[in-house]
C-alpha cells in the first residue's frame, strides 16, 4: 500500500471514530446501546474489520496504524462503557421518581370499627347492675322445654305457651323464648347460696316480622333469691336502673299483671323517656312506658331451683334491650338492628 493511501486510510480510520463516537453520543437506552457495540465492538463489528485493514499494510506501516487502530477500538471501547453506566444511572433516576413517595400527602383514613347499639347498651346495663352487686350469668340459646317452660311453672298446654311461639328444634329442644330459663340454671348453679345475677342474651320467637316485632331479640333477666327478699328491693333496684340509665328525673310505676313463675307479679313502667311524663303520641298520652315484667319468684319455681320456699325469698324481672334503645332515640323500626346496615350503626359508635 502506498503512503497515500494509508494517509487516506488514517484518515478514514479517524472518520470512523468521529462516526461511532456520535452515533453512541445520541444512543439513550439499552436496547439501542447493544445494537451499537454489536456494529462496532463486538467481533463480527468495524473495529475487527479495522484491525483487519492492518494486515493489507506494508510492514513499515503496520506497528502505526496498528496502534492508532487499537486506540481507536480502546476510545470506543471506553465510550461505550461510560455510556452503559450512564444509561444505567438514569433508567436507576427514572425508576426512583416513578417509585417515589409523596410523604407529603395527607394519610388516608384508617376505618375503625364500633360497637353494635345492643352491645353498648348492655354494657351499659352491666355496668348499672354490677353498682348493685349483681353478676353476669350466662345460660344456653338452645334450650330443653323443661327449663324454658315446665320448670318455670308452664307445663305443656298452658295457655301462656301461646304468648311465645316458638321456634322447635326437636319435641323437647327449643330455641330460647326468653332469658327465663336461666333463672333455673342460675339457682341450681348457686343454690343453696344467695343469688344475685342478671341474664342477658338473644331470645328467639316464630314471629312475623315487622317493624315492631323481630325473630329475635335481647333480653336482660334478673334474679335475686335469699332469705329477706321482698318486693320493695325489686322496686328499689329498678328505680335506681331506670334514673341511672334514663335520668335522674325517672320514677318507676308498679301495675298487677300475670307471669306464671312469679307470684305476685307485675308490669314496670317507667315515666315516658320522649315527654318525661307530660304525655305525648309515644306513651299515648298516660306519661309512663311500659319498661318489664317482674314479681316475687313462684314458690314453685324456687323450688325447681333446689331452694325451699319456706326459707327464702326471691325476685325476677326481664327487660327487652332494644326497646328501651328504640325509646332512647326515638326509633320506630326495631329490624334496624339485625340488618347491618352501617348507616343506622355508625349513629352509635
Ligand atoms: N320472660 C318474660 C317474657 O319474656 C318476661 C319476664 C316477666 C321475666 C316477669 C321475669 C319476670 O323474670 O319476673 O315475656
Amino acid at each position: 500500500m502506498s503512503v497515500e493511501n494509508s494517509a487516506r486510510t488514517v484518515a478514514e480510520l479517524d472518520d470512523y471514530r468521529k462516526e461511532a463516537l456520535a452515533s453512541l453520543a445520541k444512543i439513550e437506552d439499552e436496547r439501542a446501546l447493544e445494537a451499537w457495540y454489536r456494529s462496532e465492538l463486538a467481533p463480527s463489528g468495524q473495529a475487527t474489520a479495522w484491525r483487519r485493514k492492518v494486515g493489507l499494510l506494508s510492514r513499515e506501516e503496520r506497528p502505526a496504524f496498528g496502534k492508532a487502530v487499537n486506540s481507536v477500538a480502546a476510545e470506543l471501547e471506553q465510550a461505550f462503557s461510560a455510556k452503559r453506566e450512564q444509561i444505567k444511572l438514569e433508567a436507576l433516576v427514572q425508576r426512583m421518581r416513578a417509585e417515589s413517595v409523596d410523604v407529603t400527602l395527607p394519610s388516608r383514613a384508617h376505618a375503625v370499627g364500633g360497637y353494635h347499639p345492643v352491645t353498648l347498651m348492655l354494657r351499659e346495663i352491666y355496668d348499672i347492675f354490677k353498682l348493685m352487686g349483681f353478676q353476669v350469668f350466662e345460660s344456653p340459646h338452645v334450650e330443653l322445654d323443661l327449663y324454658n317452660f315446665q320448670l318455670l311453672n308452664i307445663p305443656p298446654d298452658h295457655p301462656a305457651r301461646d304468648m311465645q311461639d316458638t321456634f322447635w328444634i326437636s319435641d323437647d329442644v327449643l330455641l330460647r323464648t326468653h332469658t327465663s330459663p336461666g333463672q333455673i340454671r342460675a339457682m341450681q348453679a348457686l343454690c343453696p347460696g344467695p343469688v344475685r345475677v342478671i341474664l342477658p342474651g338473644l331470645c328467639y320467637r316464630f314471629e312475623e316480622i315487622t317493624a315492631r316485632s323481630e325473630i329475635q331479640f335481647h333480653q336482660v333477666e334478673g334474679l335475686a333469691v335469699g332469705p329477706t327478699i321482698r318486693m320493695s328491693d325489686l322496686k328499689g333496684i329498678l328505680l335506681l336502673y331506670a334514673k341511672l340509665a334514663f335520668g335522674e328525673h325517672q320514677a318507676v310505676r308498679l301495675r298487677g299483671s300475670y307471669f306464671p313463675f312469679t307470684e305476685p307479679s307485675v308490669e314496670v313502667d317507667i315515666k315516658c323517656t320522649i315527654c318525661a311524663g307530660k304525655g305525648c303520641r309515644v306513651c299515648k298520652y298516660t306519661g309512663w312506658l311500659e319498661m318489664l315484667g317482674a314479681g316475687l319468684v313462684h314458690p314453685a319455681v324456687l323450688r325447681n331451683g333446689g331452694y325451699d320456699p319456706a326459707k327464702v325469698r326471691g325476685f325476677a324481672f326481664g327487660m327487652g334491650v332494644e326497646r328501651q334503645i328504640l325509646l332512647r332515640h326515638e326509633i320506630n323500626d326495631i329490624r334496624y338492628f339485625f340488618q347491618n346496615d352501617l348507616r343506622f350503626l355508625k349513629q352509635f359508635a
